[in-house]
């Protein structure tokens, strides 16, 4: 037997799954700057680590500081940022993580493009649902103000298109559901989707 060496086998996503006792997925949210989507999504991280589940998280700090460095707002550009975070997920998804991945994502064709990629068995789409008066109040990084004084051109809301998700599979209305509420949601609805499935 010790001369037998297995040929070709590839320990893929089934294989990590199986190791880690999760299955591996994307949760994405999307919605405005200044929505709340990070502090969902690191919370959300919080709570699915203390379960020990492998995650990791994806937004603009990380990708648009890095990888994506030589992109800025355009439809196009923002299309081709999607596409690579998409790729990006996708392999986190291959090596087992659950991936919560921030990004405005504002056009319904650039989300489609997004779950063919990862696959839509893999893919939750979490609308983080904050109207564009309560993001520009809240203003956070001081962006709206900018461009609103045309400073900024291609802003997400004031002179760029967001698209409401139509069908998304969790919604978060931030202006009327408190953050541990919206979290308690969105984990429970991932807790079958973690589960393996016994063959
Ligand atoms: S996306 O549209 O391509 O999905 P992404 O989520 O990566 O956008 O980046 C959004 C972040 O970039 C915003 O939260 C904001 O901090 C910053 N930003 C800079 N310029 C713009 C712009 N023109 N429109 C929207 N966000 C911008």
């Amino acid at each position: 037997m010790e001369n037998i060496i297995p040929h070709n086998f590839h320990i893929g996503k089934t294989e990590r799954n199986k190791i880690n006792g999760h299955n591996s997925f994307v949760v994405w949210l999307t919605g405005l700057s200044g929505s709340g989507k990070s502090t969902i999504a690191s919370q959300l991280e919080k709570e699915l680590f203390e379960q020990k589940i492998k995650t990791f998280s994806l937004d603009g700090d990380n990708i648009r500081k890095g990888l994506n460095n030589n992109l800025g707002f355009s439809v196009e550009e923002r299309q081709e940022n999607l596409r690579r975070i998409a790729e990006v997920a996708k392999l986190f998804v291959e090596a087992g993580s659950v991936v919560i991945a921030s990004f405005i994502s504002p056009l319904k064709k650039d989300r489609e493009i997004i779950k063919n990629i990862i696959g839509k068995e893999d893919f939750v789409e979490v609308f983080v649902n904050t109207s564009l008066g309560e993001c520009e109040r809240r203003d956070v990084k001081g962006l709206y103000k900018k461009a609103r004084a045309g400073e900024i051109k291609n802003f997400t809301g004031i002179n760029a298109h967001y698209e409401n998700p139509v069908d998304p599979d969790l919604e978060i209305k931030t202006e009327e559901e408190s953050l541990e509420d919206a979290l308690k949601r969105i984990v429970l609805h991932l807790q079958e989707k973690l589960k393996i499935s016994v063959q």
